[in-house]
C-alpha cells in the first residue's frame, strides 16, 4: 500500500535528473528516493515522442513496483513528450521539468534569450505552446545541444571535445547579444562551470 512513508522516484534517461533529485533531497531531507537512471536508452532527445512515452511507461511502471508515491519526472524530453500520456494514464501525480523560457523572457534586457535543450524538447507540443505564450517582441534562439547528453553520460565533462563542442553551440548566442540562456536539458546544469568559461560569468 503507498503512504506518506512511501518513495518519491525520479526517473531519467541518465545522471541529468540528478541536478533535481539533490535539490529535493537538500529541501526534503526526510523523504525516502528513488532514482531511476535510463542509460541503457539514453540518449532519449534523439527518439521519437512514441518512443519517449514507452519509455516513460517502462519506467513509470518499474517505480510503482516499487512503491512510489509520487513521480518525478526529471527530464524535460520525458516531460514536453509525454506527461500528458502519464497523467492521463496512471492515477498517481507526475511533477514535470519544463525549460524555464518564461522567467528569462521576463527578465531579459536586450530581448535576446536563448534556450538549449534537446531535439525532442525543441520540437514537442509542449514547448511549442510554452513559447506561444512569450512576448511576440522577445527573439528565442533555440539551439539543440546535440551529443552533449552522450559526452556527459560518458564521464567527458571536462575534456577538450565538449569545451569544443560546446562553444559552438555558445558562440551564436554570444554574438547574438543575448543575456539569458535556459538550459533546458536536466544534464546541462553540470557543465555551467565549462558554459562560464566560454561565454563569461555576466550570464543568468
Ligand atoms: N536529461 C534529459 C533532459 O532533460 C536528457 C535527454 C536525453 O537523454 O537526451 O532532456
Amino acid at each position: 500500500m503507498v503512504n506518506t512513508n512511501s518513495p518519491i522516484g525520479f526517473f531519467d534517461s541518465g545522471v541529468g535528473g540528478t541536478s533535481i533529485w539533490k535539490e529535493v533531497v537538500t529541501r526534503l531531507p526526510k523523504e525516502h528516493t528513488i532514482y531511476l537512471s535510463d542509460s541503457e536508452n539514453a540518449p532519449y532527445g534523439e527518439k521519437s515522442k512514441e518512443q519517449i512515452i514507452a519509455l516513460c511507461k517502462k519506467n513509470t511502471e518499474f517505480l510503482l513496483q516499487k512503491n512510489c508515491k509520487i513521480i518525478v519526472v526529471a527530464c524535460n524530453t520525458a516531460t514536453t513528450n509525454a506527461i500528458d500520456f502519464l497523467r492521463n494514464n496512471y492515477d498517481i501525480p507526475f511533477i514535470g521539468i519544463e525549460p524555464a523560457i518564461k522567467p528569462a523572457a521576463l527578465n531579459t534586457k536586450t530581448k535576446k534569450i536563448a534556450i538549449l535543450a534537446t531535439k525532442g524538447t525543441l520540437n514537442s507540443t509542449l514547448f511549442e505552446k510554452t513559447s506561444s505564450i512569450i512576448n511576440k517582441d522577445i527573439e528565442v534562439q533555440e539551439t539543440t545541444g546535440k551529443g552533449l547528453v552522450e559526452l556527459i553520460e560518458d564521464g567527458k565533462l571536462n575534456s577538450k571535445e565538449m569545451t569544443s563542442l560546446l562553444s559552438s553551440y555558445l558562440k551564436p548566442m554570444v554574438a547574438n547579444n543575448i543575456d539569458s540562456l535556459v538550459l533546458g536539458c536536466t544534464h546541462y546544469p553540470y557543465l555551467i562551470p565549462q558554459i562560464k568559461k566560454i561565454i563569461g560569468k555576466r550570464y543568468k
